[in-house]
């Protein structure tokens, strides 16, 4: 391929990624944006196979093909509720891949490099080896916590602040070794390896339950820097640029569910976030009151009544695919005069974005979809509120409760509406498993069942 060609390929995949970035952020335009990152990265693989001559060998089209059907496959079959663990695993994919590029370009240099350019490729190496590492093992972990496979409660071991300085420490002296060079270089760099990943893994099980969304941002940001030195490693722009976008992008989401969580970016980045010590996991409010169950005919009596409603969607509703159901009624009520109103919490559901993904698929118009900030003054004037699977988002305690794991995340205060309805199958706790004093509050009536059942049953109800 001709050099001129080779740069037009690579500024147009790299433009092609801006563009989908811009195309994601917004419900609208996001699977036009998925299809320019998709031919971005078919013009990539194409261009980087072609420049390096691997096009035509039979291993990596069988590579390629096979890798490609796997993951064809497995995002076909992936639940949206699930998405978070695939996420997570697949940034697990780009550290283990920056982790080999590092000592296989330690093993093969290909061009023999002296003086300055010797010590930079070195520190490039060993950067490209400490965060692929440390996302490697982080994303295997978070993974398991998202699965169900790890318990989610955080792990906070005695000391683990300096545990965790005395290990960067440690990798900061083997990358002097390793940058010098010499016969331990190789062990320096593998010894890297091993502890970055331990330090991977301890970040992550210090984290709780409720603070996973920032973890899963934080860490797709790694994996970008990751992706990024490995680009300087093969001394190859475009994948310097396509983790520098990535790194950033995930720096910037991570920095905006900080502030939706309450969280210190600060200590996000350098991992000693989540529930501190001694906070548990039911937290230390003592429930007070008993929760009081209703049916589809009270809820139905309800919805006639009010002249405002504000349905909260959770995760439960994602499970239950309760969303189109939900848009009948929204569509009922709204003939009826009544003002309906979503509102959103930023971490609701297991994905960013994910509550917002499921009302655009109900075909639910987006300006009465409100974000948490847009809306949470308006629950003290709203009739009802429907409070359809969710449980976290929505738990007082975060507010009142400093001891509770979720302490100081900001929910949507929906017990200061008139009365409110939460629809859920029985008592199960949210996602941090932490207990929820709002469903023991004297207007707060409980709609046990599938989300999806009683909201037919109401639907039918208020249409017949
Ligand atoms: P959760 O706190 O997970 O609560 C969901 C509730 O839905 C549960 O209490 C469950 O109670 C109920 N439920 C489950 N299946 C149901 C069904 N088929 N029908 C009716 N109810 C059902 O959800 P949330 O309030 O949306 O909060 C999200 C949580 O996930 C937060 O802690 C957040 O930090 C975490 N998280 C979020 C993300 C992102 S980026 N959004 C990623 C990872 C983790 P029953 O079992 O009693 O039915």
């Amino acid at each position: 391929m001709s050099p001129s060609l080779l740069a037009t390929s690579y500024l147009s995949a790299g433009v092609l990624f801006i563009m989908s970035l811009k195309g994601l952020s917004h419900p609208e335009t996001a699977r036009r944006g998925n299809l320019f990152g998709a031919l971005g990265m078919i013009i990539a693989v194409l261009a980087v196979a072609i420049q390096v001559g691997l096009a035509t060998s039979p291993i990596v089209i069988g590579a390629v093909l096979i890798a490609g059907l796997i993951g064809a496959v497995v995002a076909m079959r992936v639940s949206m509720t699930a998405m978070p663990q695939l996420v997570a695993i697949l940034h697990s994919f780009v550290g283990a891949a920056a982790v080999l590029v590092g000592i296989s370009n330690h093993l093969h240099p290909g061009t023999t490099r002296v003086g300055a350019e010797h010590t930079i490729h070195g520190i490039e190496t060993f950067l490209g080896v400490f965060i692929g590492a440390l996302t490697f093992s982080g994303s295997v972990i978070a993974w398991g916590k998202l699965q169900g496979v790890i318990g989610s409660r955080p792990l906070l071991l005695p000391g683990r602040h300096l545990l965790n300085l005395a290990m960067i420490f440690t990798c900061v002296w083997l990358g002097v070794v390793f940058v010098g060079g010499g016969p331990p270089s190789l062990p320096a760099i593998l010894a890297v390896t091993v502890v970055s990943g331990l330090i991977g893994i301890h970040l992550v099980m210090a984290i709780g339950g409720a603070d996973m969304p920032v973890v899963v941002s934080m860490l797709n940001s790694y994996s970008g820097w990751a992706a990024s030195a490995a680009g300087f490693m093969l001394s190859n722009d475009l994948l310097i640029i396509t983790g520098a976008l990535v790194g950033s992008s995930g720096a910037i989401l991570s920095y905006i569910m900080c502030k939706a969580m309450n969280r210190s970016f600060v200590s996000v980045i350098l991992g000693g976030f989540g529930a501190e010590e001694g906070a548990a996991a039911v937290g230390g409010v003592v429930m007070e009151g008993e929760m009081v169950a209703t049916t589809a005919e009270e809820v139905v009596e309800l919805l006639k009544e009010a002249q405002s409603v504000i349905i909260v969607p959770g995760y439960g509703m994602a499970v239950a695919q309760a969303q189109h159901p939900v848009r009948e009624i929204v569509d009922l009520l709204r003939k009826r005069n009544t003002q309906v109103r979503f509102a959103i919490h930023p971490v609701a559901g297991r994905l960013p974005g994910h509550m917002n993904v499921l009302l655009a698929e109900a075909n639910l118009p987006y300006d009465i979809v409100l974000e948490m900030d847009e809306i949470n003054q308006d629950f003290e004037k709203t009739d009802l509120v429907l409070v359809i699977g969710a449980n976290d988002i929505v738990n007082p305690s975060a507010l009142d409760d400093p001891a509770s794991a979720i302490a100081g995340m900001p929910v949507l205060p929906v017990w200061e509406a008139e009365s409110c309805i939460v629809f859920k199958r029985g008592r199960g706790a949210g996602y941090a498993g932490v207990e929820n004093p709002l469903f023991f509050k004297p207007k707060t009536r409980m709609l046990y069942g599938d989300a999806k059942s009683s909201v037919e049953a109401i639907l039918k109800l208020l249409a017949g």
